[in-house]
């Protein structure tokens, strides 16, 4: 049998094949226009990607309802048209033989307030540690409004098959809604659809089983989904390994693992198993959800991509080797170098560029400013302060937020 490399292929259950193992994670764009439609700026930056030698890039999260949306940039499927400009984003991001899968979500209660002043939930708990003036506490939804959703994330799917992306992603990680569902501590539903774990889950699996009937057997479903949520009583690393038996019985083909919400970012790195601090094992490893992604494999033979923390070759190529994953993540680096992938593959020097960005919470801000000036065809101002980032990032989110509500009014 070949030696495995990052430059093998893989092929999904359905049948696809990613050209190697270099997946760029789902990173926000915020360059959708005043309607959210997809724009010019996202062939610049997808193009740049497609170029860039990995054999999967997912999209920034695109939303099914205008009325939630994660950030006021947002893509936006919701039957208000917009086709034409999905697909030439589409065109433009499946060139050299890349596989685009396209990332769908509803954050919930993770809506900011600047967007909307009741978001929903599946129980009317809000976001703690986190103030009011930036997300409005939400509301319970009704049943209605949870069929609503599933139709919604069907609807999503088939226009992205029928625009060109070649996969789907659907997000249950990070706090976003279908992960509210997850995990007890939001989900305080006493209907179908909150309660066991089964029933916490049900919305998930509905959705996945609904989209597969829609989309057919030869069209890629992945989920993105937390191996906890690192929280006392909250979706916990058991609940995780239960649902990916699940998801794989529902013919899923392609897991992407992280954790964390907007209560505790740990998808940053901040947390490597319930509560404890960074492990040596991790620094050495880079990568921060490997012990999750090993006890996966021990539950389940869906292919597995692990996301957070890559950073060389050498972490990369012994993650591989070690048979814990299958799809090397990466979020950060791709931010900057759109094409790391085809430089590591080519040889050479085989570590990512970084920068830590001081204050750390600078850090979503100076990697979304990255995106940007990729979408207006420049190169990143590498040498931007995290200070710096902010005051730029809240203009920019500002003044997006101002088309929009002028749009609407
Ligand atoms: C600017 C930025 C935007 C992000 N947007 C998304 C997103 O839309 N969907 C998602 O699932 N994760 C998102 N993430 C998380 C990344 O996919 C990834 O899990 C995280 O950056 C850790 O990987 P890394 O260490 O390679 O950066 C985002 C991260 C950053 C830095």
């Amino acid at each position: 049998m070949a030696t495995l490399t990052l430059a093998s292929p893989l092929t999904l259950p359905c049948g696809a094949v990613l050209k190697n193992r270099f997946g760029k994670a789902p990173l926000t764009e915020g360059l959708a226009d005043e309607l959210n439609r997809a724009t010019a700026r996202h062939e610049a930056l997808y193009g740049r990607w497609a170029q860039g030698g990995a054999g999967l890039v997912v999209t920034g999260n695109v939303q099914v309802d205008r009325r939630y949306l994660e950030r006021p940039g947002n893509v936006v499927i919701d039957g208000n048209g917009g086709f034409e400009e999905l697909k030439a984003y589409a065109k433009a991001g499946t060139q050299n033989g890349t596989h685009l899968f396209m990332q769908i979500n509803h954050p919930g209660r993770q809506t900011p307030r600047r967007i909307c002043e009741e978001p929903i939930a599946p129980s009317a708990v809000k976001l703690r540690n986190l103030p009011e003036t930036a997300f409005a506490p939400p509301r319970a939804m009704t049943a209605n409004e949870v069929e609503d959703v599933i139709f919604r994330f069907v609807n999503v799917a088939v226009v992205a098959r029928e625009a060109g992306f070649t996969g789907v992603q659907i997000h249950a990680a990070h706090g976003y809604l279908i992960s509210q569902f997850l995990t007890p501590l939001v989900n305080q539903r006493t209907d179908q659809w909150g309660g066991s774990l089964e029933n916490r889950a049900r919305l998930l699996l509905t959705i996945v089983r609904e989209m597969r009937q829609a989309v057919g057997p030869d069209f890629p479903i992945s989920v993105k989904l937390n191996s906890s949520d690192f929280q006392q009583g909250g979706f916990s690393n058991a609940d995780c390994l239960q649902v990916v038996r699940w998801l794989e019985e529902a013919g899923l083909d392609l897991l992407e693992i992280s954790g964390g919400n907007y209560e505790e970012p740990s998808m940053m790195g901040s947390k490597t198993s319930e509560g404890a601090a960074v492990a040596d094992s991790t620094v050495r490893r880079e990568a921060y959800f490997m012990d999750y992604a090993e006890q996966i494999r021990t539950v389940s033979k869906v292919p597995l991509m692990v996301t957070g923390g890559f950073r060389s070759r050498a972490a990369m190529e012994a993650a591989l080797a070690s048979g814990a994953l299958d799809v090397i993540g990466l979020g950060r680096p791709m931010c900057v170098e759109t094409d790391l992938p085809a430089r590591i593959l080519a040889g050479g020097d085989g570590t990512a560029w970084e920068k830590s960005i001081k204050p750390a919470k600078a850090g979503l801000a100076w990697f979304c400013l990255a995106l940007i000036a990729h979408g207006d065809g420049k190169t990143p101002n590498t040498s931007l302060t995290g200070p710096e980032a902010i005051e730029l990032y809240l203009k920019n989110e500002e003044a997006t937020a101002v088309k929009l509500r002028d749009r609407a009014a």
